[in-house]
This record gives structure tokens, sequence and C-alpha cells, in this order.
């Protein structure tokens, strides 16, 4: 707190009050003049002082004014004490949450979590499926053990094979030495397999092996090892539609989705938004140096309202960015990506500025506003998109062609 007099040797009041605000938001400047006015008094409030008091000071009126000043900062403090205790009840390894859904699926996850032997993990891209599997981890028996994840979409057939069950020294070109794979280095604790409806059917018969006998075999090895794993899956596709459309085996499907727990996207559990935004908040603020009361009600109502294709994950993104970018006390619509600002079209099914666009046209200006959501990321954007990452390639660089044509 600063008790500072309007005119001083220097600089004057309002001037001294800048520069404090400007070097520290919170501090509260009290002004003092003996030319007080209503107009001054209400330019001073605009400027940021806490109070505009007149000389002779009335110490009586001073004390007033400290004792509000300590109040409110107390309560300030309190609120933050209250804050991070509510996170800290609707957090569980982790995973923050207070919907619901997302408390019904903790539930489930805890009682899965002693028993289960395979897991299959449903829910968009983005939700938190990582997240869950693993907690499921931590809160299970093994949870000492390791855990380790294997991403089935970003290798290609040989490659994953070779990571999950290893490979013998000169079994393909490359293989300059003998090397365990996943299931191996996490005996005894969990394997993730993400992605799991990425794999191909070849790949989908030798992991049916492992959940049926728990057996591997090295690539070129005759020799066939017992392995005592725990093993999770997650997809964000749906699998049974998958399985009909001939691109997922039956039995495995079968195998791993007998204890399946569903993560729900963001936009069906709008009731966690505010202590997600609270959570992410705190931590990018930490992570940064920054200290904010919140968000304004403005941009509270635009994250309320928008549709969150990108989940948990585009969440994140959104306040990590304004966390960065804003610099008042409250983080306001300013500060969140223009695609947000703007109302888009999840609101309603039509939308405001709604043209009769051939389907291609629909389809271009779609991908382009998913990969500006994606930060330029095509494997998530492919991901959202729910489409190969090979045929996002293919549309890129048609468009690409185009462009340099119509420069040309
Ligand atoms: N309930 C939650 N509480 C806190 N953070 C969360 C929550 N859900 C997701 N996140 C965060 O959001 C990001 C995305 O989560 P995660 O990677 O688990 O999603 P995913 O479902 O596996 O996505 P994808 O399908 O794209 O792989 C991570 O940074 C994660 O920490
Ligand atoms: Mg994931």
């Amino acid at each position: 707190m600063v008790l500072a007099d309007m005119l001083m040797p220097e600089m004057d009041g309002f001037t001294f009050l800048g520069k404090s605000l400007q070097l520290d938001p919170n501090v509260a400047v009290i002004l003092i003049t003996s030319h007080y006015t209503v107009d001054s008094a209400i330019e001073a409030i605009k400027r940021g002082a806490y109070d505009y008091l007149c000389k002779p000071l009335d110490q009586a009126r001073l004390r007033k004014s400290l004792d509000e000043l300590a109040e409110v900062s107390s309560r300030r403090s309190q609120i933050r004490v209250l804050d991070e205790q509510l996170l800290s009840n609707f957090e569980f390894e982790g995973i923050v949450g207070r919907s619901p859904a997302m408390l019904e699926m903790l539930d489930m996850a805890r009682k899965i979590a002693k028993h289960y032997t395979n897991v299959l993990i449903s829910g968009p891209t983005g939700s938190g499926k990582e997240l869950v599997a693993r907690a499921l981890h931590q809160m299970s028996p093994v949870g000492q053990q390791r855990f380790a994840v294997c991403n089935c979409s970003a290798l290609v057939d040989t490659l994953l094979e070779s990571q999950l069950f290893g490979h013998m020294r000169g079994a393909f070109t490359g293989a300059t030495e003998t090397r365990p794979g996943l299931f191996e280095y996490a005996n005894g604790g969990t394997v993730f397999l993400d992605e799991v409806s990425e794999t191909s059917l070849q790949m989908q018969a030798k992991l049916l092996r492992v959940i049926q006998n728990r057996e591997i075999q090295r690539i070129g090895s005759p020799e066939v090892m017992k392995v005592d794993v725990r093993i999770i899956a997650a997809t964000n596709r749906d699998l049974r539609s998958e399985v009909l459309a001939g691109r997922f085996r039956e039995d495995l499907f079968y195998r791993l989705s007998s204890l399946e727990i569903h993560v729900p996207g963001l936009a069906e559990r709008t009731e966690d938004i505010p202590i997600l935004v609270r959570y992410f908040l705190k931590k990018y603020s930490d992570e940064y140096g920054k200290t904010f009361q919140g968000l304004t009600r403005r941009a509270q109502m635009v994250l309320l309202h928008h549709g969150w294709p990108g989940n948990v994950r585009e969440l994140e993104n959104v306040i990590s960015s304004a966390a960065i970018t804003a610099t008042n006390e409250f983080i306001d619509v300013d500060d969140l990506p223009g695609n947000l600002r703007r109302p888009v079209g999840n609101i309603g099914p039509v939308e405001e500025n709604w043209r009769p666009l051939p389907l291609d046209e629909v389809r271009r200006i779609h991908i382009k506003r998913v990969l500006e959501m994606c930060a330029g990321n095509r494997v998530r954007a492919a991901q959202v998109l729910g489409i190969g990452r090979t045929s996002l390639y293919r549309f890129l660089k048609r468009e690409h062609r185009q462009t340099s044509k119509n420069a040309a």
C-alpha cells in the first residue's frame, strides 16, 4: 500500500500512480491532495487509485480506508485458498472434473483399477484418455511397476511389431542388435496401446495372442515367452463400426471391450469447463510467473458456448496461450483465439453467414479451421477430422498446387 501526495518534487501523483501500477498491478495507491475536487477524485479512481483523500488528512477516514483495504485483500486470499481447496476436491490423479459424467467415469475407473487385465478406453480426441490410462495404472496393484506407452498410429507395421515384441539381431535389414519390446520391458506392469484402431489386421492377430495367452515372440526368434502385463488400449474411433467395416477384428474387439471406460467429450460436460479453466490458469500462471484473478464474464461466456471439437486439449491450449499474452488481472475475450471470438456454426444448425457453397469448398474451409485449431499439427488435425493422415497430406498437397497455380 502506498500513500502518495499529488504534488511532489519529481513527478505528480498521477504519474507516480501509473508507474506503480505498471510495476505491480496489485499495489494499492491512496492519493492525497489539498486541492480536492469530485472530478479529480473520479479521475484518480479511473486511473486505478484505491482512494483519493484531501488534506489535512482526516485520521478516521484514512483508518476506514485502510481497514477496508485490509479486508478486501484478506478476502481475496481467502478466495484463493478456497479455490485451491475446491480444485483439490475435484482433482483425482491429475484428472480434474466435477460433472456427474466425469465423477461416474472416475468411480468406475477406481473400481476397475484393482482387477483389470485388459481395458478399453474410448472417447474423442483430447478428452483425457491417456490421463485416465495412467491413473488406472497408478491405482492398480502394479502401480509401482512400469507403464509403457505405444502409439500404434505413429509406426508402420514392421516397426510397430518390433517396438511391441522386440527383435533378434539380423531379423530384418537394420536390426543390428537384439532388442526386447515393450511387452517385455513392462513385464509385471502395464502396456498402453494408444490408438489401437489404427493397427493392421495382421497386427491385431498378434495382439490377440498376447491378450489371450500372454505370449510373445521377438521378431526372428522361435522362442515363445510368457509375459505378465496388463493391457490398456485406447481409441477415438467407434470400434464397433470399425468391426462392421471389416477394419477391426471382432474377436479382439470383444476381448478388449469386455471392460470399457468411456471418457465423454467436453461439450457433453460443460459443468467441468469453469473448474478446468481454473486448473489450467493456475498451472500456466505459475509456469509463466504471472498472477491472474480469473476471466471476465464475457470471456467465460465465450468458453461456455464454444463447441470444443479438440476437447480438454483445446481448452488447455486456449488458456495457456491466453496466459502468455494477457496483460491485465482478468483474461478477456481479446486474449482468446480468433476462432472462439467469432461465433461459429456449432451453436446452432444454421450459421449466420451461411452461403450455399459447393461441398468441396465447405470441406476446404472446415479442414483449414481444424488445422488452425490444432496449431498446424497435422497428426492431431487428422484425428479430429476422423480421416487418415495420408488423406490430409494429399489434401494439403493438392491445395498447395492450387495456390501456386493461382499465384502464377
Ligand atoms: N480431466 C482433465 N483434467 C486435467 N487435464 C486434462 C483432463 N483431460 C485432459 N487433460 C489434459 O488435456 C490434454 C489431452 O489429454 P490426453 O492426452 O489424455 O487426451 P487423449 O484423449 O489421449 O487425446 P488423443 O485421442 O488426441 O490422444 C493433456 O495435456 C491432459 O493433461
Ligand atoms: Mg492420447
